[in-house]
């Protein structure tokens, strides 16, 4: 039984299964930590969240998003501008200006709406976005929508190459605003963005730069104030999008960061923000807590990093080959998708969480095993899973 719709989405389910492409969910029993409850598994260590610096379960952010359930209920119950917005919302706000270091910030449910308010809205049939050819998903379909409803130019520069970027910005000099779109740190290969570069370069061409710090807000930095701060451009950047479904709390929700003007606009005349509720009260109080938490405890950054460290130089002296960089994102090539999978599947059954990407997800041949590495992990979860990568990576072949 069933319409022809199921009949038919039933069968390509079917394929992505014979395909090797097929996503199970694991289910969690317990929160967001160093070590989670798996159904099925019992307690694995996790090295697949984003839960770069441990918040998802401090008791300050946990209290954070309570305290502003019991004060503000559930929610707006209706797009901010329609029913009025919170304080918490408006305090949320300009911390997180002040902490990323822009005039103004305005807050969405998430980071992919932050993303899909910017190029739409901000872009006209005048104009052109130029992005970094591994940017995130959601600034892609926020130019592809642009596109479509602005019929705004894009071009597409080679990964993190300058020279083309910079062709690309010769090339529309005719254009009223040309927007450099780029992907603080890529999270498929954990490397960060020439954000020096790029901003001389915009400002050679008088271009707009926006950065998507999703993997980098809280990470880098030696406060943890993203990209910008990592590498010398804090206060330079124009647009600023994170999320708070990482670093900060990660509950959900994201935020564009800009100049007054630009939140101002976004207000006006994003669809995301317009047609949309705001961010939960537990939400934008967990958030609140996790910046305010933070900034008391930079400490945090650099426990992030030694563990990342770490876990780099002991898979190293183990035989793997991760690609480089200095960054919590550590993947380690494995080439075939089938092995990325095997791999992840036995590195679960040593219990560790840790997720294989193949194909179309990363390129053809280049499937891997992406480790991400939390401030919350302690040296004996590192050592524990160390020891899992090599009994599995023996058995595989690969060191
Ligand atoms: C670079 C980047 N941008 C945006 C997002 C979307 O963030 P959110 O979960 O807040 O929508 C992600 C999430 O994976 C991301 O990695």
């Amino acid at each position: 039984m069933g319409s022809s719709l199921d009949t038919r989405l039933r069968s390509e389910l079917n394929q992505f299964k014979s395909d090797g492409v097929y996503k199970s969910l694991n289910h969690l029993d317990s929160p967001q930590d160093s070590r989670v409850i798996m159904e099925g598994h019992g307690e694995v260590i996790i090295l697949s969240s984003n839960n770069y610096l441990g918040l998802a379960n401090t008791r300050e952010v946990i209290q954070g998003g309570q305290d502003a359930l019991a004060q503000y209920g559930a929610g707006t119950s209706s797009v901010r501008f329609i029913c009025g917005t919170f304080t918490i919302h408006r305090d949320l706000e300009q911390a997180l200006a002040k902490f990323v270091g822009t005039e103004s910030s305005l807050t969405f449910v998430s980071c992919w709406n932050a993303n899909e308010g910017v190029c739409p809205t901000l872009l006209g049939a005048n104009d052109i976005v130029i992005s970094d050819q591994l940017n995130h998903a959601s600034i892609i379909d926020s130019i592809r929508l642009a596109k479509a409803l602005t019929k705004c130019a894009s071009a597409v520069y080679r990964h993190s190459d300058m020279a083309d970027l910079e062709d690309k910005l010769r090339e529309s000099q005719d254009r009223r605003t040309r927007l450099i779109f780029t992907d603080g740190i890529f999270s498929m290969e954990g490397d960060i963005a020439k954000l020096p570069d790029i901003v001389e370069l915009a400002r050679k061409y008088d271009a707009i730069v926006a950065v998507d710090d999703s993997h980098a807000t809280g990470v880098l930095g030696k406060s943890g104030r993203g990209s910008a701060e990592h590498l010398g451009v804090f206060g330079e950047i124009d647009i600023i999008t994170s999320t708070l479904g990482k670093a900060l709390g990660g509950a959900a929700g994201g935020f564009v960061a800009a100049s007054a003007e630009v939140c101002d606009y976004l207000t006006q005349r994003s669809r995301p923000q317009l047609f949309s509720n705001a961010l939960p009260c537990t939400v934008a109080g967990s958030a609140l807590a996790a910046v305010k938490y933070l900034e008391n405890h930079p400490e945090l950054v650099s426990t992030l990093h030694d563990n990342a460290a770490y876990f780099r130089k002991r898979l190293l002296e183990l035989g793997f080959k991760p690609i480089e960089g200095d960054t919590p994102i550590i993947p380690v090539i494995l080439g075939e998708t089938s092995k990325a999978i095997q791999m992840s599947n036995m590195l679960l059954d040593a219990g560790v969480f840790v997720t294989g990407f193949g194909y179309p997800v990363v390129p053809k041949g280049e499937a891997r095993v992406r480790c991400q590495v939390s401030a919350g992990h302690s040296q004996e979860d590192l050592d524990h899973a160390l020891s899992a990568f090599e009994k599995v990576g023996k058995t595989l072949d690969l060191i």
